[in-house]
């Protein structure tokens, strides 16, 4: 085996990646070479030049909340071995009933229907969750946009509804999915009013927010002010508080926030919504690649700009996401591997 000395990677079939077997802090993760993956017919082999952290990836490390463990992992010990759902990087190999993509093509996407994967030099994806990276788009910046633009575009235009002209209000609007939720708002022709803490309201502001609250002062629930839509990234209010800020048809949508609040919005949410015609409801993401080619012109016309707080290096990861559980990220967290490479 021999070593690249400009990009660390190893020739063969191996390849560098950050690996776990048990469930727990950022602890468990370790870097090791392991063997690279081989895609099947329908599936290519990505170089990866930049991968983001996501809170799904915090969940699957800890294997909380435990359905998590049903839906990926494995209930005692993680199925899977390497995490990262979002990645960006050239192709290196395609299966052979894959027409779209040719080794060199620069591509991003979610692999979270994959197996994850993205915290490697090398991972798989199906060809059908991936889209074309055009030259003016970073690595860098494309890698932080699967999971968060596409989360914050089914909720404003899919579960939401988003309208020119509403008072479209972002709950959490400093992290990955708010600061994209905001801008995507924007590009629907909303008035825009972002809810942060007070170190991250300067970020809000400088992507568009028409408005922003610092919710360590005031509270949004309790002002005059109505909105016709809410997506709400921190569940930090009662349905109840949510639903008196809505206007009369009004539409809340939640997408992210503490377990116990996200489970109540499932139960309730349909309950609260029959009386009257406010509605409230749950957005589960589903990875889709005509939202991400979506997102992608709206990166591509400089209509949505990714906000990066802090890259790392692969053999970092665990000081990513413990950055990012910390709640200090504005924006996203970024996992870098040779993304200034061509
Ligand atoms: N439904 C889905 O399919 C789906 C998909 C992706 C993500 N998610 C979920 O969505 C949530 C957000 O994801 P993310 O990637 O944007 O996470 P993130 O980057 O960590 O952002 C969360 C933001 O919430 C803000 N926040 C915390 N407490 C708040 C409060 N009381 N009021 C208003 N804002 C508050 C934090 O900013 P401040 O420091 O300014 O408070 C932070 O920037 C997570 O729970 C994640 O699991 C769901």
């Amino acid at each position: 085996m021999t070593v690249d000395a400009a990009t660390g990677r190893q020739d063969g079939d191996k390849m560098n990646a950050v690996v776990y077997s048990e469930y727990g802090d950022p602890s468990v993760f370790e870097q090791k070479e392991v063997d690279r993956p081989t895609p099947n017919d329908s599936e290519v082999l990505i170089d990866v030049r930049a991968a983001s952290v996501n809170a799904g990836d915090c969940h699957l490390m800890r294997g909380s909340p435990f359905l998590v463990r049903f839906m990926y992992g494995g209930i005692l010990q993680p199925k899977l071995q390497i995490l990262g759902m979002d990645v960006a990087g050239r192709v290196e190999v395609v299966g052979k009933n894959v027409t779209r993509f040719h080794p060199g093509d620069a591509v991003f996407g979610d692999v979270s229907k994959c197996g994850f994967g993205g915290f490697a030099d090398y991972v798989v994806a199906t060809a059908d969750t991936l889209v074309m990276k055009s030259a003016d788009v970073s690595f860098e910046e494309a890698a932080v946009v699967p999971t968060a633009a596409v989360t914050a575009l089914q909720g404003l235009r899919g579960a939401g509804q988003i309208q020119s002209g509403q008072n479209v209000l972002i709950n959490g609007a400093s992290g990955g999915v708010g600061t994209f939720a905001v801008q995507i708002a924007k590009s629907f022709g909303a008035d825009v009013t972002g809810v942060c803490s007070t170190e991250k309201m300067e970020i809000v502001r400088s992507i568009g927010a028409d408005r922003v609250i610092d919710y360590t002062r005031e509270e949004f629930t309790e002002h005059r002010q109505s909105y016709d839509l809410i997506l709400d990234t921190a569940a930090s209010h009662s349905l109840f508080d949510y639903k008196r800020a809505l206007t009369p048809e009004g539409t809340y949508v939640m997408v992210g926030g503490p377990v116990g609040r996200l489970f109540q919005a499932m139960i309730f949410g349909p309950l609260l919504s029959v009386v009257g015609s406010k509605n409230l409801r749950n957005l589960l993401m589903e990875p889709n690649k005509d939202d991400l080619a979506f997102v992608k012109e709206l990166l591509e016309t400089g209509t949505v700009k990714p906000v990066i707080d802090s890259r790392y290096a692969l053999a970092e990861v665990p000081e990513a996401i413990r950055y990012l559980e910390e709640g200090r990220a504005k924006g996203k967290v970024l996992v870098t591997l040779d993304a200034n490479g061509s």
